[in-house]
């Protein structure tokens, strides 16, 4: 793609930079400071999940299907909050446990059951020798930081607009013996907004591995967060799994309430196989006696069912859309034409992912920074934060109010065009 800048002639060009340098003065006179950096509700959504904290009092009854709330026990979790995950991921409440308020925790709970007990009656990952993990980028940088923190080995997949390159993933997963897991956002992944297509869910279910004790971390974690009208259709990876026949100990998926409630302060679930389940319960139930039941009472109470939850998810699209489309808008306005840049424009999730020309998404950081306005680091979308062309950056809308995001996407294109700009000229020096 050649950009309108390095078209320009060289006197063309000499204008916009002065005119582009103005722009980007008189932003650093106004001493911004605005965050477009992580992907958080918004104050306002948050509060369409208050009422949940009036739904139980002292004079509650805190018992759900026989189990009690309010002490030990029940330590899969609360027989309806199961019910509740189970049915937003269409399966059997059997398999699922509902423990803790993260689902990222969870996940690093299983990343530590391999690495420390091993899976599958292979031995523990730490006793292996060299471990890899997939990590089709750009993705969600604390997962890849969950693997990091092991010491195991992220290695970058291409992700496609139908989820990752699955002919490298089979690849390394069926050739290579130490990969032993991949990370997987399947729906409006992060932050790409991608959800994978059929064929990719199928080709995931058809993996043999190399290794006995490869598991698929599939993050389900924006399974219902469509802000746009039907949303993307997502195969259920268990169903793709049934239709190959038999029982495959192949997947862990995870989910939590995160951006339903309150983050942090909500449920999270993890699901598998039986036999996997089996394990990985063996494993948790060394960690806790049980999970916390009376925040899982209200979110049963509050949400109620599937049904419950697609309402109150509408609630949040609401609030949600109109950022996305005023990121459109002012990325199509103030860079259009310009062949500097694309970006994604998601039905759902949290993030808006952009590709800048080569060599720019660190300056364009640092200058919007420099401007007032806080982006998630540049590479932080990929493994050891090392983007290899150095393209792409991450905008998450949902938090700023509607004004602040204006403001704050005013800047991220002068500093886009400025950048863009620069890099022209450096090309000619
Ligand atoms: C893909 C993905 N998974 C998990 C999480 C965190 O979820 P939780 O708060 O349940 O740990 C996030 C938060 O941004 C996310 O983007």
């Amino acid at each position: 793609m050649t950009s309108a800048f390095q078209k320009m002639t060289d006197a063309e060009l000499d204008a916009a930079l002065a005119d582009l340098e103005r722009q980007a003065d008189e932003l650093r006179a106004l001493d911004l400071k605005l965050d477009m950096a992580r992907g958080k509700p918004s104050p306002e959504q948050t509060a369409l999940s208050r009422p949940m904290l009036d739904l139980l009092t002292s004079q509650s009854d805190l018992t759900d299907n026989g189990a009690d709330a309010d002490n030990y026990g029940a330590p899969e979790g609360l027989p309806s909050a199961r019910a509740l995950a189970a049915e937003l991921l269409g399966v059997d409440p059997a398999n699922v446990s509902v423990m803790g308020s993260s689902s990222l925790n969870l996940m690093y709970d299983c990343v530590e059951n391999g690495y420390v007990h091993g899976i599958g009656g292979e031995k523990p990952w730490c006793q292996q020798g060299t471990v890899k993990f997939l990590c089709p980028a750009p993705g969600y940088d604390r997962h890849f930081t969950v693997t990091e923190s092991f010491g195991i080995q992220n290695v970058p997949v291409p992700m496609r607009e139908d989820g990752p390159d699955m002919d490298v993933v089979r690849e390394y997963v069926e050739k290579d013996a130490t990969v032993k897991g991949i990370w997987c956002v399947p729906r409006y992944a992060n932050p790409t907004g991608v959800t994978y297509s059929d064929d990719v869910v199928r080709a995931f279910a058809a993996l043999r591995p190399a290794a006995p004790d490869f598991r698929i971390f599939w993050d389900n974690a924006y399974a219902v967060h469509t802000f746009r009208g039907e949303g993307d259709p997502l195969m259920n990876i268990f169903d793709a799994l049934a239709e190959q026949g038999g029982e495959k100990n192949l997947v862990y998926e995870f989910a939590s309430t995160a951006k339903v409630t309150f983050p942090s302060s909500g449920m999270a679930w993890v699901t598998a196989s039986p036999a996997d389940m089996a394990e990985l319960r063996r494993s948790f139930s060394a960690m806790r006696v049980s999970p916390e039941k009376i925040s899982q009472l209200a979110h049963v109470r509050f949400l109620k069912d599937a049904a419950g939850v697609r309402a109150h998810m509408e609630k949040h699209a609401e609030i949600v859309a109109p950022r996305f489309a005023l990121v459109q808008q002012k990325l199509s306005e103030g860079l259009g034409g310009l062949d500097v840049a694309t970006w994604t424009d998601p039905n759902g999730g949290y993030f808006v992912s952009f590709e800048g020309p080569e060599g720019s998404a660190k300056a364009i950081v640092a200058l919007t920074a420099e401007l007032g306005v806080k982006l998630t680091g540049a590479g932080a979308p990929w493994p050891y934060g090392k983007d290899p062309r150095d393209t792409n950056i991450r905008i998450a809308p949902t938090y700023p109010s509607l004004e602040e995001l204006g403001q704050a996407l005013d800047v991220f294109v002068v500093a886009v065009k400025l950048v863009a700009a620069r890099l022209a000229k450096a090309e000619r020096a």
